[in-house]
């Protein structure tokens, strides 16, 4: 099944919007196999960003990650990047569908809640720079059968 990555910026959790972000993902039916606090340095940032440096917004989005924790999570489901970056909205939070989680809570272009990976293929490369594979836990989650239907597991 596909995995996807999804972390919590600093203004949702100075903004107490922690369990608000974390439900949407739990009531859509995605799978969370792996979550941690953290405080994110500039080796991690210029690495995590690293197609975004030199751009003019990069230094203030570096000192925005770095101005409080993140909450860095590993979902897994179906078809999951496509759908996480579906209930995340676009990226200006002004911009972005209601009812979409951006749509829902940001005003900002950056300022904008959460981060989530763009393709499977840099999902798997975000999950390997936040989690070491034992951190990432393989449970099995009984509901499956009513979340998906035989073809789709
Ligand atoms: P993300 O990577 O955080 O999931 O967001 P995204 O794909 O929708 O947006 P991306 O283009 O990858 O930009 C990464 C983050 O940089 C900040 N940003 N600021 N001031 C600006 O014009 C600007 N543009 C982007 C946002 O925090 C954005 O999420
Ligand atoms: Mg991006």
């Amino acid at each position: 099944m596909e995995r996807t990555f999804v972390m919590i910026k600093p203004d949702a959790i100075q903004r107490n919007l922690v369990g608000e972000v974390i439900s949407r993902f739990e009531k859509k039916g995605l799978k969370l196999i792996a979550m941690k606090m953290i405080q994110l340095d500039d080796n991690i940032l210029n690495e995590h960003y690293k197609h975004h440096v030199g751009k003019p917004f990069f230094p203030e989005l570096v000192k925005f990650m770095k101005s409080g924790p993140v909450i860095a999570s590993v979902w897994e489901g179906k078809d999951a990047t496509t759908v996480v970056r579906k209930l995340v909205g676009s990226t200006n939070g002004r911009n972005a569908e209601s009812g979409s989680i951006r749509g829902d809570y940001s005003m900002s272009v950056s300022k904008n809640i959460i981060h989530a990976s763009d393709s499977p293929e840099t999902a798997e490369e975000e999950i390997s720079r936040f989690f070491r594979s034992e951190e990432i836990i393989d449970w099995k989650r009984e509901l499956d059968s009513y979340i998906y239907n035989k073809e789709e597991i």
